[in-house]
């Protein structure tokens, strides 16, 4: 088929056809036209391309971690863990496994929850100290996060700290040497962690959360192991659920990436994060829908295999999505929300300094955000609504940011979140703190549809110190 005539199909797809396989065509940012491309160096960003983990998925999957790493000819291996997991049955199922198949490792079980900056070094500094070719992480987020940091910094002993970690705070220096397999097996169903290139930390020097954004930091493969779910604790369910359900929706409401800029010199360049696109689309849909059947389920029935196996996949799922499209205002405001944390301390969590769970400061300023942004693509915001349930039969464009901003409250109620930031501890004195935080978060912040000035900013956090 001629270039023309895909470009010509397109174009009809887009105006025209109305069916419900298409029916978000019309709506949706096409792919910027094979035509627009005579300029060679455009402003704007044209391109945008797929990274992902390999994934394996299965109940029962972790048992062949042991015959992966002999695969991969490993032969001494550094698992990591956080102390509470290195008891539970997830690390017996991997560390017997190793056994099994003859694979000798190393142990670190001191990965700090909610990591920080200095957590990350103390597990590098492990790693220097027993020399190893592979890494297994065992954990949440915090833990694949930490490994993927200590895998860094093991393969790059002359960088500084802050070389990799993302401008405007570090050096935003791009990954070129060679990192060691890691093999992630994720115990939530938050993250994502398993699929993408990110890790994040507290960088206490801010208050605020940063991270190390690199395609290579992407774990070589990802074990999804349902049966590690059955452990979860309501709490952790629910948190790192509304982690899931925050990638899923902004990444869905994402700039489109053809409204970035600068468009990358160098394919290296291109950012992890490219904005909304229609294949990030396709795994936030799934996410969504997923989550409409099963995230309540999965919070109150800790034996629910069926419920908690689908808000595992669609943790993975999310995760593609947002690894590649990117998140936006909740996430950015959620990383002061973390880094001021005063004296909270959440149900079953396990470590004894207080924290603000990543899911929980995330989903915190949600229905102010979507508020927010509706306005700049309606139909989207009324789409993810209604894939999360909502009946919008009668629906205007005018009301999508309330409506899509009632159906996140409706969820949070459901799952008892906590009303507002006041129950956090944070007063509306806190709010200039908040958004110093914000603002040097551009790699995300710039993702959100609409721009946001510092005023903004304090307002989507005053709207966000009550919920309901
Ligand atoms: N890299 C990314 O793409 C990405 C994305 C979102 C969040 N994060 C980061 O991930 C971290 C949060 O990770 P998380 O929400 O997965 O939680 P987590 O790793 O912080 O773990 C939370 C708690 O749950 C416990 N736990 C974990 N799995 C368990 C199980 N199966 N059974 C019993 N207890 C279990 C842990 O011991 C801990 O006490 C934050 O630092 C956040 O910023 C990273
Ligand atoms: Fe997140």
């Amino acid at each position: 088929m001629s270039r023309k005539r895909v470009v010509d199909l397109f174009q009809v797809l887009n105006s025209q056809c109305k069916c419900p396989a298409h029916s978000n065509m019309a709506e949706a940012r096409p792919l910027r036209l094979l035509s627009d491309m005579s300029n060679p160096t455009p402003d704007k960003e044209y391109a945008f391309e797929m990274a992902s983990s390999t994934i394996r998925i299965g109940p029962g999957v972790t048992r062949e971690v042991g015959m992966d790493m002999v695969n991969m000819k490993a032969q001494r291996v550094c698992v990591m863990t956080d102390p509470h997991l290195s008891k539970l049955a997830p690390v017996k199922a991997t560390l017997d496994s190793l056994t099994r198949h003859g694979v000798k490792f190393e142990l670190f079980d001191k990965v700090r929850v909610e990591p920080t900056g200095d957590s990350f070094l103390e597990a590098t500094k492990f790693v220097r100290s027993v020399q190893c070719d592979a890494f297994i992480a065992v954990g949440g987020g915090s833990v694949i996060d930490t490994c993927k940091a200590a895998n860094l910094y093991y393969c790059d002993p002359e960088a500084e700290f802050l070389d990799y970690v993302n401008a405007p705070i570090g050096k935003g220096k791009p990954v070129t040497v060679p990192l060691k397999p890691l093999i992630a097996i994720p115990t939530t169903s938050g993250t994502g962690s398993e699929t993408t290139g990110v890790s994040i930390f507290d960088y206490e020097p801010l208050k605020a959360k940063t991270g190390i954004a690199n395609r290579a930091l992407k774990p070589t493969l990802g074990l999804i192991d349902p049966l590690h779910t059955l452990s979860l604790p309501e709490r952790v369910t629910a948190y790192s659920g509304f982690d899931v359900f925050c990638h899923a929706l902004e990444s869905f409401t994402a700039l489109p990436y053809t409204e970035r800029t600068p468009c990358p010199t160098d394919p290296l360049l291109r950012p992890a994060y490219q904005g909304q696109n229609p294949v990030s689309d396709v795994w936030a849909r799934f996410a969504l829908q997923t989550i409409r059947q099963y995230f309540k389920r999965a919070v109150y029935n800790q034996d629910d295999l069926e419920a908690r196996s689908h808000m595992h996949l669609a943790s993975a799922m999310a995760g593609v999505g947002f690894g590649n499209a990117g998140v936006h205002l909740c996430h950015g405001l959620s990383y002061p929300i973390s880094g001021n944390v005063k004296t909270f301390h959440p149900a079953g969590y396990s470590d004894d300094h207080p924290i603000i769970p990543h899911g929980l400061s995330v989903v915190m300023s949600a229905p102010a955000v979507f508020n927010f942004t509706a306005a700049s693509s309606p139909e989207r915001h009324i789409e993810a609504a209604e894939l999360l349930g909502a009946d919008v039969s009668r629906v205007k464009k005018a009301d999508a940011g309330k409506l899509l901003a009632d159906t996140v409250r409706g969820y949070m109620d459901q799952m008892k979140i906590e009303n507002g930031l006041k129950v956090l501890g944070y007063t509306s004195a806190d709010i200039p703190a908040l958004v110093t935080g914000t603002l040097p978060q551009h790699r995300i912040t710039k993702l959100a549809p609409r721009e946001q000035s510092e005023e903004d900013l304090a307002n989507l956090f005053e709207n966000s110190m009550s919920v309901y």
